[in-house]
């Protein structure tokens, strides 16, 4: 902390270092809309940038008008030693139209990187206007991205992107393109083979460690069926399923480690074991707790490496016992969050770190929500007292450290504010309904909820519809 803001004077002081050039190790951009049913069009738009140092450059507008905007951001996590600082912004743009525009980064040079790319360039379409198929402004896929992905030069690994969209989209993950702004050069690593949004480094064994690549993506949405856009001064645009609706960057850093003596999992390369969720695991919330265990036999757990919200806390509860948290804020009500994490061990000062796990949170704040995880790969029996959290957390002083900032994260139940519920179980469907006429969500719930009783479910179970996609 303290090299840090050594640093920071320096870079204020000598006009050589200029912040501009502080390296950049990667970004990704998702945005949500809100409170596109009134007049004003409001959309937030958040970011993670990782640097080697904590700075802060913003996007700008590239194309369309960007509007105005009000931005905080948070250093969510930074490492003087490894080198590297995780900045969240949260940009909320107040714009005159829901037409699109593009806000893009123009900023610093990369980290030194095998594949030779010199300057950072990334790209976000905002897409808001009102969609023919859900009746509102579109959502952009969900995903995140961590500083370094790591991984022994002589293990074959398979990274899947996460790739969640919100408004049920198609989602596709590309190259950047040049052209297009999405990167200043383009070129990925020999041998890094892209397959959609999963990649893998299947010939890694010709490239020598340890070495650090850049690999800059874009991922897009792309509707089920075509689609018509309205605007708000009533024009309107078809999209078919071959266009993308909006566009976000995904750069990141893959660095290629010596080789290890073993590419086991759970020997020298952590592995996950349960209860951690499986890889895409989905949770409908007011209040996310996760645990995860990883086991290595012969190097020792050193980390759990996070990418997500600012305020995600991570506890260490027993050897290579991790338990996760983060409690949302008022304004994140509605939205989906990712989470993804990695485990690190060392051996003899050697890094090996596991294969990517990342998780998606669904924010729902309503009272009767669930103050535990929900997923619908797991049946949770919650038998454990619910646990009272405030509805929101003040996160306006949360810089750097956030563990004892934050309140209402303790991740134990607290029992003095607790009742004891009926053990309750939870689980999250996914249904198809089809209809000749319109029905109402109250139509959709008695139905839903007169099968599962026929099912042998009790008369008081509840249903709750979290997200709706119109076929
Ligand atoms: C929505 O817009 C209205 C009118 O501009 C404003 O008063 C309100 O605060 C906005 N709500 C949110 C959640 O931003
Ligand atoms: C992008 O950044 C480069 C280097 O700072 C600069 O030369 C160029 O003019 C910038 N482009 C725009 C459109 O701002
Ligand atoms: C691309 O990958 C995403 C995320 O894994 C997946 O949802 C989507 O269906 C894939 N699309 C195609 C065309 O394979
Ligand atoms: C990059 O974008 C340009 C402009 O849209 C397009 O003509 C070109 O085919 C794209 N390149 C690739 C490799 O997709
Ligand atoms: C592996 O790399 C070598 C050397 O670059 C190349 O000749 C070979 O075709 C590659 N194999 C695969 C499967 O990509
Ligand atoms: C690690 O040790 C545990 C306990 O002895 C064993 O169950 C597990 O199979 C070992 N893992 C590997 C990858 O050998
Ligand atoms: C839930 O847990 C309780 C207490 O451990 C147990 O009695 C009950 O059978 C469990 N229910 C299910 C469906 O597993
Ligand atoms: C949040 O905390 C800041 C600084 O501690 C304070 O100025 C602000 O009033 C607080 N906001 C709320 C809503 O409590
Ligand atoms: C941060 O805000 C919380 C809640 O307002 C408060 O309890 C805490 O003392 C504040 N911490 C600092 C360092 O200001």
């Amino acid at each position: 902390m303290s090299l840090f803001l050594l640093l920071l004077m320096l870079a204020t002081c000598d006009s050589q270092y200029n912040l501009l050039t502080v390296p950049f190790k990667g970004a990704v951009m998702t945005y949500y809309p809100k409170n596109t049913t009134t007049t004003d069009f409001m959309v937030n738009v958040r970011y993670t940038v990782y640097y080697e140092l904590c700075t802060n450059l913003g996007w700008q507008c590239l194309s369309g008008d960007c509007g105005g905007e009000n931005t905080v951001v948070y250093t969510v996590k930074s490492s003087d030693i490894e080198g590297w600082c995780q900045t969240e912004g949260v940009s909320t743009r107040q714009i005159p139209s829901n037409a699109p525009f593009q806000l893009w980064f123009n900023g610093s040079d990369w980290t030194s990187n095998a594949n030779g790319i010199v300057r950072s360039k990334a790209v976000t379409l905002v897409e808001l206007r009102t969609r023919s198929d859900t009746g509102k402004a579109n959502t952009s896929p969900q995903t995140t991205i961590l500083a370094d992905l790591r991984v022994p030069s002589n293990c074959e690994r398979v990274y899947s992107l996460l790739a969640f969209d919100p408004d049920g989209d198609d989602v596709k993950c590309r190259p950047g393109n040049a052209s297009l702004s999405e990167c200043d050069t383009c070129t990925l690593p020999l041998g890094l083979v892209l397959d959609n949004c999963t990649f893998s480094l299947m010939n890694s064994s010709v490239l020598e460690g340890s070495l650090k690549y850049v690999i800059q993506l874009v991922m897009e949405d792309f509707p089920r069926q075509t689609i018509t856009l309205t605007q708000s001064d009533g024009s309107r645009a078809t999209l078919t399923t071959s266009d993308a609706i909006s566009k976000i960057p995904v750069q990141f850093l893959l660095q290629l480690d010596p080789p290890a003596p073993s590419c086991t999992e759970g020997l020298y390369i952590p592995q996950f074991l349960p209860p951690t969720p499986t890889h895409g695991a989905l949770f409908i919330t007011r209040y996310l707790q996760i645990d995860i265990t990883v086991q290595a036999n012969l190097s020792t757990i050193s980390d759990l490496v996070v990418s997500g919200p600012h305020n995600v806390i991570v506890t260490l509860s027993g050897p290579g016992q991790f338990t996760l948290s983060w409690s949302p804020i008022q304004d994140e009500d509605g939205e989906s969050h990712s989470i993804c994490f990695v485990a690190e061990a060392t051996l003899n000062s050697v890094v090996y770190q596991s294969v990517l796990r990342c998780v998606i949170a669904i924010v729902d704040l309503t009272p009767a929500a669930p103050s535990i995880p929900v997923s619908p790969l797991y049946v949770v029996n919650n038998t454990e007292p619910a646990t009272t959290l405030p509805d929101t957390v003040n996160t306006s002083n949360i810089t750097d450290s956030p563990s004892p900032l934050v309140v209402g994260t303790t991740p134990s139940p607290n029992p003095a504010s607790a009742s004891t519920p009926a053990p309750m179980n939870i689980v999250g469907l996914s249904v198809k309904v089809s209809s000749l006429t319109p029905l109402s969500d109250a139509d959709i719930f008695l139905q839903v909820k007169n099968i599962l009783v026929s099912f042998g479910l009790p008369q008081d179970v509840v249903v709750r519809i979290v997200n709706a996609v119109q076929l």
